[in-house]
C-alpha cells in the first residue's frame, strides 16, 4: 500500500469561532494524519448546501453529531483505499455518495471539512505546499479586503448593511497592503473612540467594529477619514468595498435600509449615487439572492467601473453562476466551499468565472476557526483578492498570516495585482 493511500477518515465535533459546534474532519494515511475544520456562515443563502445540524437538545440545537457520524460511518468507508493526492476523485466520490445535489444526506460542513483535510493531506505528502498542490504554479497573493465595521446579522447596530471593508491595493505586495490595512484599521479605533465613545469599538463576528451608526454614509464617512488619519489617500492606496448581504433586509419586494424603504428601482439608484461619492472599489449582494435582473441593471450602469460581486446570489455554484453570466448579472463571485460542499466544486465554479471575464473574491465565513485552507485556495486560483474579516481576532488573522508566510516563502516570485485584481 501506497503511504498515499487514505486508511481511515475520522472527525470530531469542536468549536468555531462564535462558540458553536463544527465539523473537524480527519484524514489518515499510514504516513499522515491530517486534520481541517468546515467553517459556518450566518447570513446565509437559501440556495446553498445544506448544512447539517442535529436540532436536539445539546447546544440548542446546533450539535454537529449526525454529520461526525456521517464523515465516520458513510465516507471513510467509501474514501478508505483512495489516493489521497488525487482531490477531484475524493471530491467526486463524496457528491456521488450523497447524492442529493445539495449535500443535504451527508452534510455541507461533512464533506467541506473532509476536503480541506484530503487537500492538505495531498499536498504533505507530495512534500509542497498546499497553493501548489491546488494550483500548480500559483503565485499570486491576494489583497486582503478588510471587513473593519460589522453590521447585519454580524453586529448588534441599526446598521442594515453587513460589511463595511477597506481595500488596501494601490500598494506593491501582500505585506505592504496588510500593513496598510491593519494601519488604518487602528486608525480608525482611535476616530471612533474620540468621536463616539469607548462603546462604538467593540467588535463583531468578523473582528471589525460595531458603532451605533443607522446609515451606510456614516459608516462610509468616518472610513474616510481613518484613511485620512493613518497618512493614505482614499482612491489611491486605499479603496472601500461593501457586502450589503441585501436578503437580510428585503422583505416582499421592498428594501429597508438606512431608515427608508426602497423598491429595487430605488435601491439600485441609492448604489449608483453611493458609487458616485466614494471610492468604492467592490459592492456584494447589493440585491437579495433571487435579483438577477436588478443585479444585471446596476452592472450595466456601474459595473464598468467597479466589481459587482455575487454571494447569496451565486452560492459558488456553478448552476447558479451560469445563470448570472447569461443574464449578465454582476461580474464577479464570492467563493465559499462550505456553499457548494467541495473545493473541487468550488474551484470549478472559479474556472467558469475566469473564462466569462468573472473575477473571484476567496471568503472566510462569519463562523470560523484556526484552519487556513481559504488563504491557501485564494493564492492557487491567482484570483488576486481574498476577504477574511479585520486584521482582529485569531480566527481573521490566521489567514493573513499563512499569506505573509506563503509570500516569504515564494520570495522574489511572488506576485500582486493590486488594484489590478478588480479592474
Ligand atoms: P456569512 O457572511 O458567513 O455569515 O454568510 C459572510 C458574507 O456574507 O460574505
Ligand atoms: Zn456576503
Amino acid at each position: 500500500m501506497s503511504e498515499l493511500t487514505i486508511t481511515r477518515v475520522w472527525s470530531r465535533e469542536v468549536l468555531d469561532s462564535r462558540g458553536n459546534p463544527t465539523v473537524e474532519a480527519q484524514v489518515e494515511t499510514d504516513a499522515v494524519l491530517v486534520t481541517a475544520i468546515a467553517p459556518s456562515g450566518a447570513s446565509t443563502g437559501t440556495f446553498e448546501a445544506l448544512e447539517l445540524r442535529d436540532g436536539d437538545a445539546r447546544y440548542g440545537g446546533k450539535g454537529v453529531q449526525k454529520a461526525v457520524r456521517n464523515v465516520r460511518e458513510l465516507i471513510s468507508p467509501r474514501l478508505k483505499g483512495m489516493d489521497v493526492s488525487d482531490l477531484k476523485a475524493i471530491d467526486a466520490a463524496m457528491i456521488e455518495l450523497d447524492g442529493t445535489g445539495n449535500m443535504s444526506r451527508l452534510g455541507g460542513n461533512a464533506t467541506t471539512a473532509v476536503s480541506y483535510a484530503a487537500a492538505k493531506a495531498g499536498a504533505i505528502l507530495k512534500g509542497i505546499e498546499l497553493h501548489e498542490h491546488l494550483g500548480s504554479s500559483s503565485k499570486v497573493l491576494p489583497v486582503p479586503c478588510m471587513n473593519v465595521i460589522n453590521g447585519g446579522k454580524h453586529a448588534g447596530s441599526n446598521l442594515k448593511i453587513q460589511e463595511f471593508m477597506i481595500v488596501p491595493c494601490g500598494v506593491p505586495s501582500f505585506s505592504e497592503s496588510l500593513r496598510v490595512g491593519t494601519e488604518v484599521y487602528q486608525s480608525l479605533k482611535g476616530v471612533l473612540k474620540k468621536s463616539m465613545g469607548p462603546m462604538s469599538i467593540n467588535v463583531g463576528d468578523e473582528g471589525g467594529f460595531a458603532p451605533a451608526f443607522d446609515t451606510s454614509r456614516q459608516a462610509m464617512d468616518v472610513l474616510l477619514k481613518a484613511i485620512e488619519a493613518a497618512g493614505y489617500a482614499p482612491g489611491k492606496e486605499v479603496y472601500l468595498a461593501m457586502d450589503a448581504a441585501a436578503s437580510e433586509f428585503y422583505s416582499k419586494g421592498v428594501y429597508e435600509l438606512d431608515g427608508r424603504k426602497m423598491s429595487s428601482g430605488e435601491i439600485v439608484d441609492f448604489y449608483v449615487s453611493l458609487s458616485k461619492e466614494y471610492p468604492l472599489i467592490s459592492l456584494e449582494d447589493p440585491v437579495q439572492e433571487e435579483g438577477f435582473q436588478d443585479m444585471a441593471e446596476l452592472t450595466a450602469k456601474v459595473g464598468g467601473r467597479m466589481q459587482l460581486v455575487g454571494d447569496d446570489l451565486f452560492v459558488t455554484n456553478p448552476q447558479r453562476l451560469r445563470k448570472g453570466i447569461d443574464s449578465k448579472a454582476g461580474n464577479a463571485m464570492l467563493l465559499k466551499v462550505n456553499q457548494i460542499g467541495t473545493v473541487s466544486e468550488a474551484m470549478r465554479a472559479a474556472e467558469i468565472c475566469f473564462d466569462h471575464g468573472y473575477n473571484v473574491m476567496v471568503s472566510h465565513r462569519s463562523g470560523e476557526s484556526e484552519d487556513t485552507t481559504i488563504a491557501d485556495i485564494a493564492v492557487a486560483l491567482e484570483c488576486g483578492q481574498i476577504k477574511s474579516g479585520a486584521p482582529a481576532r485569531t480566527e481573521r488573522t490566521a489567514k493573513y498570516n499563512r499569506l505573509l508566510r506563503i509570500e516569504e516563502n515564494l520570495g522574489s516570485k511572488a506576485k500582486f495585482k493590486g488594484r489590478g485584481a478588480f479592474f
